[in-house]
This record gives structure tokens, C-alpha cells and sequence, in this order.
């Protein structure tokens, strides 16, 4: 690479460390838990609003350019080990369970917009918020989009590119748009 763009990369890559630190410590000092084996990527967004939550447990990863959103009165949880790839979007009072992977591109949103009325643009009807809770050991397939309300069962797989509108149970593999239960996975 050519020395004054490597030195610019440096300067640029230095200065977002000591961003993500502020940023960071400003989030602990406000209550949210973040602990030191927490591992952010390159260009991840912490947007956690003053009367929003975020915890994570031990050794959650999220992969560059993943986009964490935590508004007011939102909670938002991650277990033990939770990993979430690259350009994942997760916002709201979203609760994810230990062991659990996330793949690149997956987007979980607890809010749908209003819809009721056709005299008032879809912008300025306000939006109504749904609980998302993923359980442990589960499997987000890429690009996969969980909508307001879902909750994953423990174990699950969610095949790639699908969008899960309704409960999935434990164990349950499904995939498709909307998703379905392809087969049970073998357990004891
Ligand atoms: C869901 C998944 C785990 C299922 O794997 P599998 O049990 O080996 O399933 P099969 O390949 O035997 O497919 C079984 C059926 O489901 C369908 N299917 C599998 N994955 C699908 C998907 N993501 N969307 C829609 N249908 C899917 C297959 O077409 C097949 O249908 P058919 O019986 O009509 O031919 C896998 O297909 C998948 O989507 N993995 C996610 C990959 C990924 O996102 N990787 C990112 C890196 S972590």
C-alpha cells in the first residue's frame, strides 16, 4: 500500500479505538453492563439511548459494521458467548440467549410502523414495539429477518435468507419466507 495512505489507515483505525473506548466507558458509567471480553469489530455502532439497556454477558462478539440500536425503555440482552456476524442490525428489547449465532446480514427488529390510517403518511403514525427473545444455542442463518414479537426456541435453526413471522419451537429447523418447519433436529 502506498506509505501515506497505510499511515492515514493507522491514524483512522487509532482513532476509532480511542472513539469505541469513550464510548464504551461512557455506556458502563450509565448502567449498561459491557464487560472487558466483550469484542466489538471494526465500525460498530453501540446506539444506546440514556433510558435504554444494554447487557451482555462474557465473551459476546459483534463482527464490523453490525449495528446495535437500544432506544429508550428498550432492553436489550445478550448471554455468555453470543457471536453476531457483520452488518447484523439488532434493535429494540431484543433478549438473545447464550451459545447463539447470528450470521452476517441478519436483521432483528422489535417495532412494525402503523399502518390504521390512510388519511396520515406511514411516517408520522407512530410504531408499536413487540419483544423479540431468542434462546440459547440457536442458529441465524444469513440475511435473515425476525419481526416484531417472534420468540426462537432454544436449539432452533433459521436457514438462510428466511423471515420468521411467527414462534419457532425448540429444536426446530425451519427456513423460507415465510419460515417453516423443515424437520425437528435429533436430540435426547
Ligand atoms: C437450514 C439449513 C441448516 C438446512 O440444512 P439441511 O438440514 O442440510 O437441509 P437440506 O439442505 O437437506 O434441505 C432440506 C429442504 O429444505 C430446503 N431448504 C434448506 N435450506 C433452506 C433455506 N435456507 N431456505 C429455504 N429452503 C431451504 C431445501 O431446499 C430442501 O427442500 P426440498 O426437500 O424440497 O428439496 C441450511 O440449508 C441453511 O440455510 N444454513 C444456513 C447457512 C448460513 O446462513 N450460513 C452462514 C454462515 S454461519
Amino acid at each position: 500500500m502506498n506509505p501515506l495512505l497505510a499511515m492515514l489507515h493507522r491514524l483512522f483505525v487509532s482513532m476509532e479505538s480511542i472513539e469505541r473506548k469513550a464510548v464504551v466507558a461512557a455506556l458502563r458509567r450509565a448502567g449498561n453492563v459491557l464487560p472487558a471480553s466483550l469484542s466489538l469489530g471494526r465500525r460498530v455502532q453501540l446506539d444506546v439511548h440514556a433510558r435504554g439497556r444494554l447487557v451482555c454477558g462474557e465473551r459476546v462478539s459483534v463482527l464490523q459494521d453490525s449495528w446495535l440500536m437500544v432506544e429508550d425503555g428498550d432492553a436489550m440482552e445478550f448471554g455468555d458467548d453470543v457471536f453476531i456476524s457483520q452488518h447484523c442490525t439488532v434493535s429494540g428489547s431484543v433478549r438473545i440467549g447464550r451459545d447463539t449465532l447470528i450470521a452476517a446480514y441478519v436483521t432483528i427488529i422489535d417495532a412494525n410502523h402503523v399502518i390504521e390510517r390512510a388519511d396520515v403518511p406511514i411516517r408520522l403514525q407512530g410504531g408499536v414495539k413487540r419483544p423479540i427473545r431468542i434462546g440459547e444455542d440457536v442458529w441465524i442463518g444469513a440475511s435473515s429477518v425476525i419481526l416484531p414479537g417472534v420468540t426462537i426456541g432454544d436449539h432452533a435453526v433459521v436457514g438462510a435468507n428466511s423471515t420468521v413471522t411467527r414462534d419457532v419451537p425448540a429444536w426446530a429447523i425451519v427456513a423460507g419466507s415465510p419460515a417453516r418447519v423443515l424437520r425437528m433436529r435429533e436430540h435426547p
